[in-house]
């Protein structure tokens, strides 16, 4: 048993800041950034919050799948970046968009937030939970960014990307997930610090630290591995797959991982030109965006992966 996705869409905020905007503060160039990242552009937040980004994607996912949200019986938002602590990101979405019949919960899986989602929503499906979830991944990353630090500063982007995803007794799903939490701090944003009545605590609330070599090394070891096991539960070879969905961190882990798969890099579509690293929401806006443009047919033999902060990855093989 599996899912099949019968709906996606997305949104990103209006203002687009390019990496020569970007090169304005900190000591950095259009041609680093692009040389090392493939990052040119991407959309960051001048009020637009997490919730109306994620209820745009979702009112074009329901719309490109022709059902109402009344028949929505999950939806998990992935995110790190959510506008409150409480409630939680998707129990807003749920009032937004009135999906009153609704469970509704985040995860915080980073960069792996939808592909966790996805995981989790099947097995909701298998244990007769729900028969029609909605997903989102989406992050307002740019709030948790140091725009002093070009090191991260140039590399992340805000958006937001949604599938209605509906239980198929006949489809076939298989993942392979992981978490390594002793490199946590290899990518990491501390919480708010304590402060109550027993302990008086000023410290400013804490941005976005990353090891980039670490996580580099931690990706191109992880990622391609996850396929390979996802790809071997599912019968399949690397050969058999039509497209590979990747969490848009960097051009250069993207390269990698195809050079290990020994694929082209013509199977694995790039978004991150355009958006940056948008984290939980990489994937489903490189979903949506691959669906709109007729690149994902019905029938093809798909693989999506995303990795990130925790340590987490997953990787999913599944036909759409
Ligand atoms: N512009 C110009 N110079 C820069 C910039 C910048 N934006 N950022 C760093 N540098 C400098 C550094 O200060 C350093 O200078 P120094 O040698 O004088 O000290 C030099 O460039 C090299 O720095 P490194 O950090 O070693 O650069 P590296 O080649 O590793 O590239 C990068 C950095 C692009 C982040 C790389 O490590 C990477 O791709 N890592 C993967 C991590 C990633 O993609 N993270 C995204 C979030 S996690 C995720 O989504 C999975």
């Amino acid at each position: 048993m599996g899912f099949r996705i019968i709906g996606t869409g997305r949104s990103v905020p209006q203002r687009a800041v390019s990496n020569d905007e970007i090169a304005k503060f900190v000591d950095t160039s259009d041609e680093w950034i692009s040389q090392r990242t493939g990052i040119k552009n991407r959309y960051i937040s001048v009020g637009e919050t997490l919730n109306q980004l994620s209820a745009q994607a979702s009112e074009k996912a329901m719309e490109m799948a022709g059902v109402t949200a009344d028949s929505i019986d999950l939806i998990i938002v992935g995110t790190l970046s959510p506008d409150r602590i409480i409630p939680s990101a998707a129990c807003e979405l749920q009032a937004a968009i009135g999906a009153k019949n609704a469970v509704a919960f985040d995860i915080n899986a980073a960069c792996s937030g939808f592909l966790f989602a996805l995981q989790i929503a099947n097995g909701f499906f298998a244990t007769g939970g729900a028969k029609r979830a909605l997903l989102v991944g989406a992050e307002v990353l740019s709030k948790m960014t140091d725009w002093t630090d070009r090191g991260t500063c140039v590399l992340f982007g805000d958006g937001a990307g949604a599938c209605i995803v509906d239980y198929d007794k006949d489809a076939t799903v298989t993942f392979s997930s992981g978490s390594d939490g002793t490199k946590g701090d290899a990518l990491c944003i501390d919480n708010r610090p304590l402060n109550n009545l027993f302990i008086k605590n000023e410290a400013p609330l804490d941005h976005t630290h990353m090891d980039g070599q670490e996580v580099f090394k931690f990706a191109v070891k992880t990622v391609p591995r996850a396929i390979e096991d996802a790809m071997m539960k599912a019968g399949i070879k690397a050969e058999d797959v039509d497209v590979f969905l990747l969490h848009q961190a960097n051009l250069r882990i993207i390269e990698s991982v195809a050079k290990r798969l020994k694929r082209p890099m013509e199977l694995f579509p790039l978004i991150m030109s355009e958006f940056g690293n948008m984290s939980a929401a990489c994937v489903p806006v490189l979903l949506d965006i691959q669906v709109r443009n007729g690149t994902l047919q019905r029938g093809m033999q798909t693989v999506m992966a995303g990795f990130g902060a925790g340590l987490t990855w997953s990787a999913a093989v599944f036909v759409y």
